[in-house]
């Protein structure tokens, strides 16, 4: 019966001993093997519970060392699979951000802090929210500033040559006051070239409500270029889109030397950087919005065209040629 607690109580995961133990109750000359042999000398009255305790104890040493084999085998598998658990991993290559969704993200906090949302529409768009809406009726001239794809079997059907059309779908479904950002990729029937490309992306913007004024658009977008690019000049100049009136282009002074993320970088004087004016009254009436109550500005610019310029990239092809010695520079940023 101590036999049995021995047994019970033994364990070792080395080899030699197991093999030891096993001789030892189980083997030719084991322990065992004596008791059956003993058998026959023991008195008829105590033959019963004897062999009940012999049977016990073969039981249990042979399931003893069945365990103690396959917990060995089974660990030393996983050794061979895992190696050493305990070593630290190896480095995991992480990916980086592309410079586009770098300067988006960018764009979009500077503006959340002032109250503006992100709105998105969808890339293929009708001639309404693209065009009609936007104070550009079938046969405008103003229709070539922005030469477009069509699908061949519909001209009702195109390919958004703007995110414009983003905010109309906004002001279609949202009363004033709006404060909203409309970032996205567009499409333009140009040659390509190292500075244009038939798709690029875009961030609009568009602010209604009462008492909208040109000084507030003014102000607004002195707040954005300074927490883009630093402390900077802008101006504005005249020009013409056919949803704004008045409308202006807006350049950036880039220094001579302009301090960016703790680079100085050379600049070239003044860049164009977006177009902006206040929204035309026909473009809120055919949203859906008094022009009488309400008035407002709205801006328009190019992120491939400010990505190239903060991170010195000459060639806008880059940005969508998806070579990974490219890509892999701007693992810093984030
Ligand atoms: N939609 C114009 C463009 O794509 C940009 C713009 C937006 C101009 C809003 C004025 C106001 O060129």
């Amino acid at each position: 019966k101590e036999h049995i607690a021995e047994v019970a109580s033994f364990t070792s995961t080395d080899t030699t001993e197991i093999e030891n133990f096993r001789i030892k109750y189980l083997g030719q000359k084991g322990l065992l093997k004596e008791f059956f042999a003993a058998f026959k000398e023991v008195p008829n009255e105590d033959k019963k519970e004897f062999g009940q305790v012999v049977n016990t104890l073969k039981n249990t040493a042979q399931d003893k060392v069945n365990a103690l084999k396959e917990a060995m085998e089974s660990s030393a598998e996983t050794a061979g699979v895992y190696g050493d658990l305990s070593r630290p991993g190896a480095p995991i290559e992480i990916g980086s951000r592309h410079p586009i969704s770098l300067v988006k993200n960018k764009i979009t906090q500077i503006f959340s802090r002032i109250g503006f949302n992100v709105s998105e529409g969808p890339e293929i768009e009708d001639d309404w929210h693209n065009f009609t809406a936007l104070n550009l009726p079938e046969y405008h001239p103003a229709r070539d500033m922005q030469d477009t794809f069509f699908i061949q079997t519909d001209p009702d059907v195109l390919l958004r040559t703007h995110t414009s059309s983003v905010q109309v779908r906004y002001m279609e479904d949202n009363q004033p006051p709006i404060r909203t950002i409309s970032p996205g990729r567009v499409f333009r029937n140009e040659a390509i070239s190292a500075r244009a490309h038939c798709f690029f992306h875009q961030v609009e913007g568009l602010y209604v409500d009462k008492d909208v004024s040109f000084a507030d658009l003014k102000q607004t977008l002195q707040y954005f270029t300074t927490e883009m690019f630093g402390k900077s000049k802008i101006r504005l100049r005249p020009s013409y889109f056919p949803f704004t009136e008045p409308s202006a282009e807006v350049d950036v002074y880039w220094g001579l030397e302009t301090e960016i993320d703790h680079k100085i970088t050379k600049g070239t004087g003044w860049l164009e950087i977006m177009g902006c004016g206040m929204v035309d009254p026909n473009v809120l009436k055919n949203c859906g919005i008094d022009p009488e109550i309400y008035s407002g500005f709205a801006f328009g610019m190019g992120i491939d065209r400010i990505a190239m310029l903060l991170h010195q990239v000459p060639d806008i092809r880059m940005l969508s040629e998806n070579d990974i010695r490219f890509l892999e520079q701007f693992k810093s940023s984030f």
